[in-house]
């Protein structure tokens, strides 16, 4: 009788379930809409690793609002009841943002453009009510320079800097109990922390419904330092708010400015060449260790989430430039990188 062919690994099963080996300090979330967990690469890492999902997109205005009281909820009811069906909360992600919001939330006067901005986080919170356990309700309030505390975004255009407590008194009068955030990258960079504190000192003086602050997290091998982000999560605490990170990923790349400001001086894709990637990998590891040492030491720190789920499917592939990244904790085949190793292992040299 021929034998059984062996089974075959189960992929990333060489390393402790994260969200085991993490239960006592934070949930581990991943983002990815349905066509990314799907991915028969990214599916068993999830179901392995994670207890909390992100959309990616799917509950973003531009997925769910087709025009004035009209929603296509199809991806992210789907989404929802993955993450039902498979232990992992949800993060709704996002409410108010300045991006991907279709033109119709910005036309008429601003009576007009507040009550449909009212409407539409009543509907959408009423909606995932009882299956999402937070909200991302303002995504990227924060001026990127020292100009004002709040970004010059269309929403602050229309309604000054009361559109954050407007949408959070909207977010909260639907839902008494999902937990409030304020999402926003670059809180790791002192100046731009300490305008995002500006305006929560302001909001909370206000007594606007605010649970938490989400840092995103997207960094690289070499920034930011940890005591930045010890710095930015200690001061979060001190204001009585829960820490999130919520969108962590670590670009292989270090790039200047004018990548981002005009795509040029981009540094050469690196991962065509073995020598490159596997230092490159090394110092990755040693950044997600020395990240997660920090997180391990903040109690308000509820949640970790990766902006992805594995290598093969990543934002970063194609931002700043086209270029092949691998930002996250598991590689292009979902298997284990040194990075993941490096935060379930305090003995193992990447
Ligand atoms: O769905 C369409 C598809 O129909 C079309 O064929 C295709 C052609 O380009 O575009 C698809 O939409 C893309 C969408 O992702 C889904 O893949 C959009 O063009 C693309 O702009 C969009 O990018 C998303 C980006 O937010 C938009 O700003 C990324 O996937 C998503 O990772 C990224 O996530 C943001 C967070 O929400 C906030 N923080 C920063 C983070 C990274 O930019």
């Amino acid at each position: 009788m021929a034998s059984a062919a062996p089974a075959p690994a189960a992929p990333a099963a060489d390393i402790p379930a994260l969200k085991t080996y993490f239960a006592a300090n934070f949930k581990i979330g991943m983002a990815a809409d349905p066509s990314g967990y799907k991915n028969a690469i990214a599916n068993p890492v999830i179901l392995r690793h994670a207890n909390s999902i992100t959309g990616e997109n799917c509950f973003k205005p531009a997925s769910l609002g087709v025009s004035p009281g009209v929603y296509n909820w199809a991806t992210a009811d789907e989404l929802a009841a993955f993450g039902a069906a498979n232990g992992l909360g949800v993060r709704g992600h996002t409410l108010c943002w300045h991006s991907q919001t279709p033109d119709w939330f910005f036309t008429g006067t601003a009576a007009e453009v507040r009550a449909r901005l009212e409407t539409y986080i009543s509907d959408v919170v009423t909606h995932f009510k009882g299956k999402v356990y937070c909200w991302d309700v303002v995504n990227e309030c924060t001026s990127d320079d020292a100009s004002s505390p709040y970004r010059n975004s269309k929403w602050f255009q229309l309604l000054g800097p009361d559109y954050i407590e407007i949408a959070l008194r909207a977010a909260r009068a639907a839902d008494p109990d999902v937990k409030l955030f304020i999402n926003d990258y670059g809180t790791e960079d002192p100046a731009k922390f300490s305008r995002l504190m500006t305006i929560v000192s302001a909001l909370q003086a206000r007594g606007a419904p605010l649970d938490g602050i989400g840092h995103q997290l997207h960094v690289s091998t070499t920034s930011p330092t940890a005591a930045n982000v010890d710095n930015a999560l200690r001061s979060v605490a001190a204001k009585g708010l829960i820490n999130h990170v919520t969108e962590l990923d670590i670009s292989l790349y270090n790039d200047p400015g004018s990548c981002f400001a005009s795509k040029t001086g981009c540094a050469a894709d690196i991962t065509g060449d073995a020598t490159l990637l596997s230092a490159a990998l090394k110092a990755q590891a040693l950044q997600y260790r020395a990240l997660f040492n920090v997180f391990k030491q903040h109690p308000s720190l509820q949640s970790v989430t990766t902006w992805g789920i594995a290598d093969n499917s990543t934002w970063l592939s194609g931002f700043p430039t086209t270029r092949g990244n691998r930002p996250l904790l598991f590689d292009v085949a979902g298997q284990a990188k040194p990075a993941a190793r490096a935060i379930t292992d305090d003995a193992f040299v990447p």
